[in-house]
């Protein structure tokens, strides 16, 4: 029997599952290359720890932006090494499924496909994230019923609203976690004269942030360099300027969903108020997201038990009915 993979190719992490054994890999989406031999030391986590740490001729870095793929070679590399962690050899065959942002050009998907396949997958298929979502999400996509799924990444959020196993109305907006960090740093910056690393930022919004006000409203200490003096500097930050900060991101993503609701046609804007929004991605863990959508557009709104496991998910229940769902891949 062949084995079967789904693979979540994120801009910040890279989720595998595999049949019969669920995720079996959930690592940070990093290459750390050695300039000179041009060989890859790490991928994942190992990698990532790398970062901003690397004598010259190492460079450890992300291979995807913005949802898209910047550098072929890269995330052909992060692939390869991906199966082979995962222990894909050329023995046994493997069928790998993997979820590509739905704005990915045909150039990029014979990449990921020739990438999958260098690693010793005997065959490879994509399938868009806003399906695997919903998919995940436990959606009925395959009825006539409108499903809005809210996907917040690293690097992109989508919203989708799909119907009759087909995607019928879609908006992406480059914005994600990585987005709200870099606000939150902008924001330490200018109102505290303060620089502070892209990882103090991001503990700094999992700790305290949030898109809504909240019961709780705790304040943080973090550590940064004062600009004027170039020493390092400690400060306390309050749950609300942290909101403040991320204000103006959240509000893009906030109107793309808008944007898709007033585009979907009336039949199945109906069905989205009965059924209500799904959001997932890690973005979704942002306290008080939910109850920002649900007051902006009027429609009840639901966050998933493990957003950031949804994509895969659905990619690997799409892939354990390969045959069936055929018509939900892009194969060329
Ligand atoms: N508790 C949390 N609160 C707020 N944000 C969080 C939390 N946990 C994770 N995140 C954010 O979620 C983002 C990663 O989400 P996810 O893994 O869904 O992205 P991705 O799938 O790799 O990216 P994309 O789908 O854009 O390619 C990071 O920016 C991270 O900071
Ligand atoms: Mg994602």
């Amino acid at each position: 029997m062949a084995r079967d993979l789904a693979i979540d190719l994120g801009t910040a992490n890279t989720l595998v599952w595999a049949r019969g054994k669920g995720v079996v890999f959930n690592e940070p989406t990093v290459v750390a290359r050695d300039e000179r031999s041009g060989g890859v030391l790490e991928i994942g986590t190992a990698a990532s720890n790398m970062i901003g740490r690397t004598p010259g001729h190492i460079v450890a870095e992300r291979p995807l932006r913005g949802g898209a793929i910047t550098d072929f070679d890269t995330t052909s590399q992060m692939i390869r090494g991906l199966l082979r962690r995962v222990g894909v050899g050329r023995l046994r065959r493997t069928r790998v499924l993997i979820s590509v942002p739905s704005a990915i050009t045909p150039v990029e998907r014979r990449a990921v496909e020739q990438a999958a396949e260098q690693g010793g997958a005997s065959q490879a298929y994509l399938i868009e994230q806003p399906m695997a979502a919903a998919i995940g999400a436990g959606l009925p996509i395959e009825q006539p019923v409108g499903n809005l799924v809210v996907d917040i990444g690293g690097g992109t959020s989508e919203v989708a609203v799909i119907s009759l196993g087909g995607v019928v109305t879609h908006r992406a907006v480059r914005v994600g976690g990585f987005d709200l960090d870099a606000a939150l740093q902008q924001y330490v910056r200018r109102e505290h004269a303060v620089a502070i690393g892209e990882r103090t930022a991001e503990q700094l919004k999992m700790a305290i942030g949030s898109a809504y006000p909240q019961a709780e409203e705790p304040k943080a200490e973090i550590r940064g360099r004062e600009l004027a003096t170039g020493l390092p500097k400690l400060l306390t930050i309050s749950s609300e300027e942290v909101r403040e900060a991320l204000d103006d991101a959240i509000e893009q993503v906030v109107q793309a969903v808008v944007e898709t609701l007033g585009a979907c046609p009336p039949e199945l804007a109906q069905d989205i108020l009965e059924e209500g929004i799904r959001v997932v991605g890690g973005g979704a863990l942002l306290p008080g997201l939910d109850a920002r959508i649900a007051q902006e557009t009027n429609v009840p709104v639901r966050i998933l038990d493990t957003p950031l496991e949804t994509v895969v998910m659905g990619a690997g229940r799409a892939m354990e009915e390969l045959e069936r769902n055929r018509h939900l891949f892009k194969i060329d």
